[in-house]
């Protein structure tokens, strides 16, 4: 297993102010993914400050978030003590779910993040690990094929539109780039294939159900192509415990 570095203490203040602090998620296609989830036992996997966790909570989940960040971590707790909902959160590497028990949870989630962990195979056999026979997973990821370690926006000067570039699609591994937020946050991430990704959930023995690719009306390109990749799956029955 490769080194484990909480990256994202050091700019955990500037993490909260950018996702709005107290944040609600508001994030119509995960929320459509994820459905009802009322009275189920969640894991929020690499958690944050909490905001899809609180999201769960707010739906009638039981939530334990996850997270590497001691920092993420105490932001999460301040939220939970300022607005009590019942989310546990727990200091821990998502690459291996120490302390969690096999076969506990209903459903998981992992938004976000799965870019961030060095040990793919890691996660998803860890997440496969601690679901139920049969129990769900949501993930979103920055679309691996259009945020590789080499991308950019042109403006095509016939019509006007924007058109996506895009590079190095198969330098898989970690990558840095120029910081999201004025530099403030860490942008540099472990790019992976897409092919990678449905390799790495056969081999937990994650069935994929849905995928979601919806255009983002945040900026121009986002209608051209997507910015995000959001996929629901479930724990294969043959998988063993
Ligand atoms: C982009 S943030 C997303 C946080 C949260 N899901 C959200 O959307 O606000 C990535 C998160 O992954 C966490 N992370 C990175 N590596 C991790 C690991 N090995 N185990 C658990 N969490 C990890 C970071 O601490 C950070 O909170």
């Amino acid at each position: 297993m490769d080194a484990v570095e909480a990256r994202y203490d050091g700019v955990a203040a500037a993490y909260d102010t950018w996702v709005g602090e107290g944040s609600v998620l508001a994030d119509l296609t995960f929320e459509e993914l994820v459905g009802g989830v009322e009275g189920q036992q969640v894991c929020s996997v690499a958690c944050g400050q909490g905001r899809e966790a609180r999201y769960l909570a707010a739906q009638g989940a039981v939530v334990t978030g996850v997270d590497l960040s001691e920092n993420l971590l105490a932001l999460a707790r301040r939220h939970e003590e300022a607005e009590p909902i019942g989310v546990s959160y727990l200091q821990g590497d998502a690459q291996t779910l120490e302390g969690l028990a096999s076969g506990s949870f209903d459903g998981a989630v992992c938004y976000l993040a799965l870019m961030d962990i060095p040990s793919l195979d890691g996660v998803l056999q860890s997440v496969a690990r601690i679901l139920r026979p049969g129990g769900w997973f949501v993930f979103s990821i920055t679309h691996p094929c259009f945020k590789t370690p080499a991308t950019g926006d042109l403006v095509d000067h016939t019509n006007k539109s924007v058109r996506r570039t895009v590079g190095r699609y198969f330098a898989e591994g970690y990558w840095d780039g120029p910081g999201l937020y004025n530099d403030a946050l860490p942008i540099g991430a472990y790019h992976r294939m897409l092919s990678t990704y449905v390799d790495a959930l056969t081999r937990a023995g994650l069935v994929i159900d849905q995928m979601r690719e919806p255009p983002r009306d945040h900026a121009p390109v986002w209608q051209e192509v997507p910015q995000l990749l959001y996929v629901r799956c479930h724990r294969g029955e043959s998988r063993p415990l």
